[in-house]
């Protein structure tokens, strides 16, 4: 069978309910909030026939800090000791600290921003990629955030600065090992109703002596939808792009944002 005739073939199977993820394994950092986007990842590729392991700091099901390189390290080779492969990786693991006023950034909210948000992407891919290779390939997702697209005015800018680095080295990944079949992307949230942001509202509200409803209310008005997106709806598109369906995306990163700040 000719290239294009196996792609069209894939693709097909795909349509008939992604049974093309059935077998994989894959592992989710970050993933210890149950109501949040690193566990609707890992529940909707569960569903989709993958074996995935959750890590975080804790509530998941390896305890792992993505900046500690030992713990990435043994966590990798426990996942590869218990299920023999590895053919998805989604660093989810992300951290939004500090002022959103440049001028009060610390020198400290630079370090624990590009700590977890980069250093902990580079560390867990450089952990699973010789592996990916070693089998065929692989998908990595990295959640980056609409601030790695653009700057917004209610983010801090250090965490604005390494969500951009996240998008490049997604890149870079991505185009370094595209020969090995190992695709990269990011994906770039916009808000997303989740546990731990559900607070910032009421942050900004203390912070600017308003109510949390004209905060929403607010947000919501640079949102083309009109509202803010659900943890299943990142999810989707992680799941397409570890798909046959993404099989040929690579290196982008794609906002899912419901049209935030147009
Ligand atoms: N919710 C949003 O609106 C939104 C928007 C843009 C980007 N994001 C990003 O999407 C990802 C998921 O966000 P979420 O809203 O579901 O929030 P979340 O806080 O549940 O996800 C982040 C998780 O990362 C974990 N984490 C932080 N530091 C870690 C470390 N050193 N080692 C291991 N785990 C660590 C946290 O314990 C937490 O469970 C994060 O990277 C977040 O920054 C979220």
């Amino acid at each position: 069978m000719g290239r294009d005739a196996k792609a069209k073939t894939d693709l097909r199977s795909e349509a008939t309910g992604m049974k093309s993820l059935s077998g994989m394994v894959g592992i989710v950092t970050g993933a210890g909030q149950s109501t949040d986007i690193g566990a609707a990842v890992a529940t909707l590729l569960r569903e989709r026939g993958v074996t995935i392991v959750t890590t975080d700091t804790n509530g998941a099901g390896m305890q792992v800090d993505v900046t500690n390189g030992d713990e990435v390290s043994s966590c990798v080779s426990e996942v590869l000791a218990a299920h023999g492969k590895l053919d998805i990786l989604v660093n989810n693991a992300g951290t939004s600290i500090g002022s959103a006023a440049f001028l009060e950034q610390t020198a400290t909210d630079f370090e624990i921003a590009v700590d977890v948000n980069v250093r902990g992407m580079m560390l867990f891919s450089q952990a699973v990629i010789p592996h990916m290779r070693d089998g065929g390939g692989g998908s990595i997702v990295n959640i980056a955030s609409l601030s790695g697209l653009k700057a917004m005015p209610a983010v801090p800018p250090v965490v604005t600065a390494s969500r951009f680095a996240a998008v490049g080295m997604s890149k870079a990944i991505a185009q370094e090992f595209g020969p090995d079949n190992i695709r990269c992307n990011a994906v770039c949230p916009g808000a997303v109703t989740t546990g731990t942001r559900d607070g910032a509202p009421d942050l900004v509200a203390g912070l600017e002596s308003v109510a949390t409803r004209d905060v929403i209310k607010a947000e919501n008005s640079i949102i083309a939808l009109g509202r803010r997106g659900e943890p299943a709806e990142i999810a989707a598109l992680v799941a397409y792009l570890c798909s046959p369906a993404g099989a040929y995306i690579t290196g982008t990163a794609i906002p899912v944002d419901g049209g935030m700040g147009l």
